[in-house]
C-alpha cells in the first residue's frame, strides 16, 4: 500500500548533516505538515530551521542515550513517520587483526544497530496510536555483503538490515509500514575518505522519498546501490564473490 507524506508529521534521527539533513527538506518539499528534526546538538540545526519556520521542530536525541529517547517520546507524542538516519562509520581499512577493529565495531553497534532498535521500540507504540504510520531505517549496501575496508560497519548495517525485517514482521499488525533503505556512496561527511564517484545527499533523500512513497520496500536510492541491490536480488553469494575478488585485486 502506498505510503503518502502530504499532512504527515515525521521524525528524522542524525537530521543536523549529511542524508538526515537532506530527508527533512525532501519530507517538506512532499508537504509533509511537521518534521522533528532530532540532533545531539540543537545548535547545528540551525540552518533547517531558517530554511523551514515552523513546519520544522528541532528536538535533542543522542539515539544511545535512553533518557533522551524517553524525552523525545513525550516531546512528539505525534510522530507518524519516524526516520532512522543517525550512524556513524568509525573506522575505515586496516588489516583484519588490527584490534581498533573491534572498539571502532561496538561504537557503530552501539548506533547503527542498538540505536536504531531502542529508538524503533520507544516509537513504535506511538506510531500505533497515530494510525500505524510507517519506519524508515537508513542501512547500506554494506548491509548486504561485506566490504571489508568497512568492515565492523558492514557487519552493524547488516543487523540493521535484520532489525528492518523483524520490524517489518511484528509490527505490520499494528499497520506500520517498513522500509529498508540501502544507499551506494552518497557525498557526506562520512564518505569523505572514499574516492568513487558519489551521488548527492539531495538526490539520494529524494529517491528515498520516492521509494516510500511508492511503496518500494527495499529502496536502492542511488546508481551504485541499484547494480548492487539487483546482484543482491540475483544472489547474495554472487555478490560476494564480486567483491572478494576486487578486493583480492586490489593493490597491496
Ligand atoms: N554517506 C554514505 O556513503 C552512506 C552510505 C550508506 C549509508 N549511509 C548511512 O546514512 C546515514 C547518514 O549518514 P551520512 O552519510 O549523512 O553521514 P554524516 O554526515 O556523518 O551524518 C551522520 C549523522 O548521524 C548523527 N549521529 C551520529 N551518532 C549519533 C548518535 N549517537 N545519536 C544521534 N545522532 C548521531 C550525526 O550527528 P553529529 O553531527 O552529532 O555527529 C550526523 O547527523 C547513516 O546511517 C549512514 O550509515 C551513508
Amino acid at each position: 500500500m502506498a505510503y503518502s507524506i502530504a499532512g504527515k508529521t515525521a521524525l528524522v534521527t542524525g537530521a543536523n548533516r549529511g542524508i538526515g539533513e537532506a530527508i527533512v527538506d525532501a519530507l517538506v518539499a512532499a508537504g509533509a505538515k511537521k518534521v522533528y528534526a532530532a540532533a545531539r546538538n540543537l545548535a547545528d540545526l540551525a540552518p533547517l530551521l531558517t530554511r523551514h519556520g515552523s513546519r520544522v521542530s528541532a528536538l535533542q536525541l543522542d539515539v544511545t542515550d535512553a533518557s533522551q529517547i524517553a524525552a523525545a517520546v513525550a516531546a512528539a507524542p505525534d510522530v507518524q513517520l519516524l526516520v532512522n538516519n543517525a550512524g556513524v562509520a568509525a573506522m575505515m581499512g586496516g588489516p583484519f587483526t588490527d584490534p581498533q577493529w573491534l572498539a571502532a565495531g561496538r561504537k557503530e553497534m552501539d548506533v547503527n544497530y542498538f540505536g536504531t532498535f531502542a529508538v524503533s521500540q520507544a516509537f513504535a507504540p506511538v506510531l500505533g496510536r497515530t494510525g500505524g504510520g510507517a519506519i524508515v531505517n537508513i542501512a547500506s549496501v554494506a548491509s548486504l555483503t561485506n566490504f571489508p575496508m568497512l568492515l565492523a560497519y558492514s557487519a552493524s548495517k547488516a543487523a540493521t538490515h535484520s532489525l528492518t525485517q523483524a520490524s517489518r514482521m511484528l509490527l505490520a499488525a499494528q499497520g506500520t509500514q517498513v522500509y529498508g533503505v540501502y544507499p551506494g556512496p552518497i557525498d557526506t561527511r562520512m564518505a569523505e575518505e572514499i574516492e568513487m564517484p558519489k551521488t548527492s545527499p539531495a538526490d539520494c533523500a529524494r529517491a528515498i522519498i520516492a521509494g516510500i512513497q511508492g511503496d518500494t520496500e527495499d529502496i536502492f536510492p542511488d546508481a551504485m546501490s541499484q547494480g548492487m541491490g539487483t546482484a543482491y536480488l540475483a544472489g547474495p553469494k554472487g555478490l560476494e564473490k564480486q567483491i572478494a575478488g576486487m578486493v583480492a585485486s586490489a593493490p597491496a
